[in-house]
């Protein structure tokens, strides 16, 4: 049995609404807090000097200075197997190209593509595990990361084994997703239903016996996926058991994305930088979580999702990095997520729920993201007296500690 403190303000992200705004007052923060955990999980939070009389067998590891703690970040979406970089898209880019025409003369996920096939399996691991690493650094805990890098059925099988390699050489936990339906591989004989049936019939029975994923995405847009393709593969994959997000409204709104998210109970739809008020309204009377990427909005050079419209609409909104080589080269989750805060005015509290306790919702893991007796000991902490300052600081202060299941990683 530990105990970890004192901390001069403790964060539990315990008790606060699933949904709609929060205000800094609503956060329980214990000051001079204290962790007792035992075999990575959490035994008990409340105040330092009390947790060492209730727990006096507890080995303590003592904290010298002042810091805020609080659960280990969570990023809910990201693209960090890859190969090969994007420089050139992104050059394109300030010289005034938009995503969509890059991709369409050379560029874009496709060039990612090419790339990713090259390498092999140990090269793609080691890429994600360096990468898992920076997140770790930053005080993220657990990282979704995705396929969508390989687009056949053997690339795909690749990518997700790389990751669940990545996954046992790294620190944090790695929570792998299916985006086989990224775009249409430019070297499918076919049209896009024929690929999405291909997928459902050779590569997810594959994916579900090699338990490499229990989560399949799709890019819904005008370059990628139709809804109604969308449609009938979700469905499938829904019926096989895989759990659902979805990539929707990201530069078009008129595809709806959004009420196909809902028709599928998908866990999260993620962009949403094109929602309108309409769609926004409709997610309001649903459980799908809208997940912003503000990563791709400072990658790309265009406006944020409106995430203070859905908070107003009583959405449980949660921020994700994205990180990815072509839309989000960032890879910085905590300066991304405070840049959100001030453009779209949300309060420390509405930021650090969107990456804790609100975020393992959309990962449905219900284990973590909450300083709390029985959940999984995953805590950062940052060297301050005042959690405002992690905001503030806009990414630039990090945690200094951070502890993975119990053991301190940093
Ligand atoms: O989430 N929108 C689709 N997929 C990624 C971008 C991937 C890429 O450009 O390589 C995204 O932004
Ligand atoms: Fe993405």
């Amino acid at each position: 049995m530990i105990l970890t403190g004192p901390f001069k303000q403790l964060l539990t992200m315990d008790k606060l609404p699933e949904k709609g705004h929060l205000s800094d007052e609503q956060m329980e923060i214990i000051p001079d807090g204290g962790i007792v955990h035992h075999n990575g999980k959490i035994v008990a939070v409340g105040n330092f000097e009390q947790l060492k009389v209730l727990f006096s067998d507890a080995n303590i590891e003592l904290l010298e200075g002042d810091f805020v703690g609080l659960p280990g970040m969570i990023d809910v979406h990201t693209h960090i197997c890859w190969a090969g970089s994007r420089a050139t898209d992104y050059d394109m880019r300030l010289a005034g190209k938009s995503y969509l025409e890059i991709a369409e003369s050379g560029g874009g996920i496709w060039s990612t593509v090419q790339k990713t096939r090259e390498a092999s399996i140990a090269e793609l691991a080691e890429l994600t595990t360096q990468r898992a690493q920076k997140l770790l650094e930053q005080g993220v805990t657990t990282i979704e990361v995705k396929s969508g890098y390989g687009l056949s059925i053997e690339q795909e099988l690749k990518i997700l084994e790389a990751i669940k390699l990545a996954d046992s050489n790294s620190i944090a936990d790695l929570i792998p997703t299916c985006l086989a339906a990224h775009i249409l591989p430019k070297d499918f004989k076919g049209n896009e239903n024929e690929y999405l049936q291909h997928i459902i019939e050779k590569l997810l029975p594959e994916i579900k016996k090699r338990k490499l994923s229990n989560r399949i995405d799709i890019f819904i847009e005008k370059s990628a996926f139709s809804v109604t393709a969308a449609r009938k593969y979700l469905m499938k994959a829904k019926e096989m058991g895989f759990d659902i997000t979805i990539h929707g409204d990201q530069f078009s709104v008129s595809v709806g994305a959004v009420a196909l998210a809902n028709e599928v109970q998908a866990l999260s739809i993620d962009h949403l930088e094109a929602a309108n008020k309409a769609e926004i309204a409709f997610l309001a009377m649903r459980n799908v979580i809208p997940v912003v990427l503000p990563g791709a909005s400072i990658g790309l050079g265009e406006p944020f999702a409106p995430a203070h419209q859905l908070l107003d609409a009583e959405t449980s909104l949660v921020i994700a990095s994205d990180w990815n080589p072509g839309s989000a080269p960032m890879g910085n989750l905590l300066v991304e997520a405070a840049l959100l805060g001030v453009y779209e005015k949300l309060t420390s509290a509405e930021v650090l729920a969107a990456l804790t306790c609100r975020a393992a919702n959309a990962l449905k893991k219900q284990d973590r993201g909450i300083l709390k007796q029985g959940y999984i000991a995953d805590f950062i902490a940052f060297k301050t007296n005042d959690f405002r300052e992690i905001i503030y600081r806009q990414g630039e202060l990090r945690p200094g500690k951070v502890w993975k299941t119990g053991k301190q990683a940093l």
